[in-house]
């Protein structure tokens, strides 16, 4: 298959053997988000925690098939969960520039009598040179101003007034806890047991990739990657071994024809946990009836998900 004929389509087959016919070099920024380490069940097929090396060994055999579709200027992201993170790091760094290790904090988690909560997860980011893309100014946080300093002249240090108060916007951190888990209400959840948050890959993509680039993902699930690339004006290509999890992301890529919002990702920017519902909440006094669904993500807050915001 050559890039034309790839570049759109979720594909339905084991990773391992579509790779053999996808191109050379054609993938810009690659997202993996694995079966973890874990005892899981995806539907038909059930994944069973084995020994670390085991499971890097695994890892290994997929990251044999995928340096081939890479550029020389690809990034490459990673997740995974504490447990397993040093095997994943031994397979990334024998094979590309380790730039970060990203936590996310999921908040959810379930509790445990002898332990901590596990709510995280880490996102591994890897470059294949030093020539990479990574647009930090795309990817700012809006947070509220707690201490709001002033300049000499009384004028506003490092933030902005606005009607709807006062917000700074800061550089990125390796630390996301500005995104929570899709849970059941919210438009983008699906039945995938492991589904990823779409405000968690559109920071990924709006850093890591410019419009019109190619975005890869060899484990798709429920498409989040797909659909987030399509969102945001990128091409992409999803792998996916079970046929629910390929209708499922079919079915999402074809509802984003007509609704491109991301929820937490609104005017351009990202908004910490909270604040787009207050800024909502202050802009237009709570009036749900005063909706907008049509705007390519990142054009005007997006009032249709404000009631279902965190
Ligand atoms: C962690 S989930 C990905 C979730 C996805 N990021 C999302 O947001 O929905 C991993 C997925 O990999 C799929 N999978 C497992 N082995 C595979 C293989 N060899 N080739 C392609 N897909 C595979 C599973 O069915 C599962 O849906």
């Amino acid at each position: 298959m050559d890039h034309a004929e790839v570049v759109g389509r979720t594909i339905h087959q084991d990773f391992l053997e579509a790779a053999n016919d996808l191109p050379d070099g054609f993938v810009d920024l690659l997202f993996v988000d694995p079966p973890y380490n874990l005892n899981k069940t995806f539907n038909s097929a059930t994944f069973k925690k084995t020994h670390p090396d085991a499971y890097a060994d695994w890892l290994g055999k997929a990251f044999d098939k995928l340096e081939r579709l890479l550029k020389a200027t690809s990034s490459i992201y990673v997740c995974t969960e504490w447990a397993s993170s040093p095997a994943v790091y031994s397979v990334l760094r024998d094979r590309f520039v380790v730039r970060n290790r990203i936590t996310w904090e999921r908040e959810k988690g379930r509790g445990a009598a002898r332990n901590w909560k596990n709510a995280s997860e880490d996102v591994w980011f890897c470059t294949v040179s030093d020539d990479y893309t990574f647009n930090v100014d795309a990817v700012k946080l809006k947070r509220r101003v707690l201490a709001p300093y002033t300049k000499q002249t009384g004028e506003p240090k490092d933030w902005t007034k606005t009607s709807e108060g006062d917000y700074r916007l800061t550089h990125p951190s390796n630390l996301w806890s500005d995104i929570t888990i899709p849970f059941w209400s919210m438009p983008e959840n699906t039945d995938h047991p492991t589904q990823k948050p779409e405000k968690l890959v559109a920071k990924i993509i709006l850093a890591s990739s410019r419009p019109g680039d190619v975005v890869l993902d060899p484990f798709l699930g429920s498409g989040t990657t797909s659909v987030v690339a399509k969102k945001l004006g990128r091409g992409f290509v999803g792998v996916e071994i079970d046929e629910a999890y390929c209708c499922l992301a079919e079915k999402r890529l074809l509802m984003a024809e007509d609704d491109c919002t991301i929820q937490g990702y609104a005017d351009g920017v990202f908004w910490e946990r909270n604040t787009i519902n207050e800024q909502n909440r202050l802009r237009y006094g709570g009036d749900e009836s005063r909706k907008g669904n049509h705007r390519r993500a990142g054009q005007g807050a997006d009032l249709s998900q404000t009631k279902l915001f965190e």
